[in-house]
């Protein structure tokens, strides 16, 4: 694969949770401008990627994949200039099937003829999905349009969506640059809907599918847990925890709510840079559940310099006033040998959420937490 891309967890926009397969060539050239009027650019967002949907139902007569005529009249390269025009960077999808999820022309047998497409249309991410794929093996249908693109020769960041039947945390990390872990996530807390491989799941149940996967992430290689339900529906204590959670978890920040209508407060979360700072670490190191108590997540992630991410959500629905004494707790991640030693350090206790200080460690860190709100802290040797 292409090394040296997705160095820190990728941040961008898909059309797949809000839009479905109606997409059009105006939605997303009004998704690039908001991108620059709202300032998710300067918070580090860059890939726009269309899902389902943008391709017509047949190949041309040379096998050749087209963009819908009537969705995308001036096809793909030419949305492909306008968003490199704005400095961002284009993203397309497609499946490693005979046909799409929802029935489009899928790249079984057509790998290096695809690749050769996209790269011709200068697109630099493809998420590559897991329909219609009989008995192929999953592991070499991922290999085989790696080695596509990079036949291609055009550097593109493949995210691997084939939501974690075939365990792709064990084969992909020399693969593609991010892999799902689990099926669709859906706008809810704590939900489930449908069953099977048709199962969509809530923040929560995404976030506890499954174990063991975080020793395998880091930079160019990532557990993807999904496109964000930011702004699509839940409160905004909800959003931002959801958000914390994905920063936590070194997951790519993968907008998936329609940006040309989202409140100020929606923005707000999603623009907040000291969080993203901690998704961007450059370690690179997934957070862990340190303890979930008494209705209280409690996460950490290593950072660099030997500094720490916290993060504290309130599972339960009524406010909680929350003490965390430092002097009881040995605090490590025995999986990246790191100690959060608060007995011969004092850290300054900086509240990323809310850009302020909280003091240090030689005190009890004290909070008054919303239902299903957050705080976020970081924590920096004094
Ligand atoms: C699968 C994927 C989704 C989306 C749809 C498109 O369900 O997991 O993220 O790409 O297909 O049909």
């Amino acid at each position: 694969k292409f090394e040296n891309l997705a160095q820190t967890p990728p941040l961008g926009w898909n059309s797949w949770n809000t839009f479905g397969t109606d997409i059009n060539e105006q939605l997303v050239k009004d998704i690039a401008d908001k991108f620059i009027k709202l300032g998710l650019k300067d918070a580090g967002y860059q890939y726009i990627v269309l899902d389902d949907g943008w391709m017509a139902k047949e190949r041309d007569e040379n096998g050749n994949l087209v963009a819908d005529p009537e969705k995308f009249p001036n096809g793909m390269k030419h949305l492909a200039d306008y968003i490199h025009s704005k400095g961002l960077k284009f993203g397309l999808y497609n499946c490693a099937g005979s046909q799409t999820c929802a029935g489009y022309p899928g790249s079984r047998g057509h790998e290096y003829q695809d690749a050769r497409s996209y790269a011709s249309w200068d697109v630099d991410y493809l998420k590559y999905d897991w329909c219609n794929t009989g008995k192929i093996n999953a592991e070499s249908a991922y290999t085989t349009m790696r080695d596509a693109l990079y036949a291609a020769g055009r550097p593109i960041v493949f995210s691997i969506c084939e939501w974690g039947d075939n365990e792709p945390w064990k084969w992909a990390k020399d693969i593609g640059h991010l892999w799902r872990v689990t099926g669709d996530i859906i706008n809810c807390w704590d939900c489930e809907v449908g069953h099977g491989s048709w199962q969509s799941s809530g923040v929560w149940k995404i976030i506890n599918m499954r174990k063991d996967v975080r020793k395998v992430a880091g930079p160019g290689h990532w557990n993807d847990y999904d496109m964000m339900e930011v702004g699509n529906g839940m409160t905004d204590a909800e959003d931002r925890s959801h958000f914390a959670m994905w920063n936590m978890l070194a997951s790519p920040l993968i907008m998936g709510n329609d940006l040309r209508t989202a409140p100020k407060e929606t923005i707000k979360t999603l623009t907040n840079t000291e969080v993203i700072a901690v998704n961007q670490d450059k370690l690179g190191i997934q957070g862990f559940r340190f303890t979930n108590e008494n209705n209280m997540e409690i996460w950490l992630k290593p950072l660099d310099n030997n500094e720490w991410a916290m993060t504290f959500v309130n599972m339960s629905n009524h406010p909680i006033d929350f003490v965390f004494d430092w002097t009881k707790h040995g605090i490590g991640d025995d999986v990246n040998g790191k100690w959060l030693d608060v007995k011969n350090n004092i850290f300054k206790i900086r509240d990323v959420f809310n850009h302020k200080n909280l003091g240090d460690t030689s005190k009890e860190l004290k909070a008054n937490i919303g239902a299903h709100d957050v705080v976020m802290i970081k924590l920096e040797i004094l």
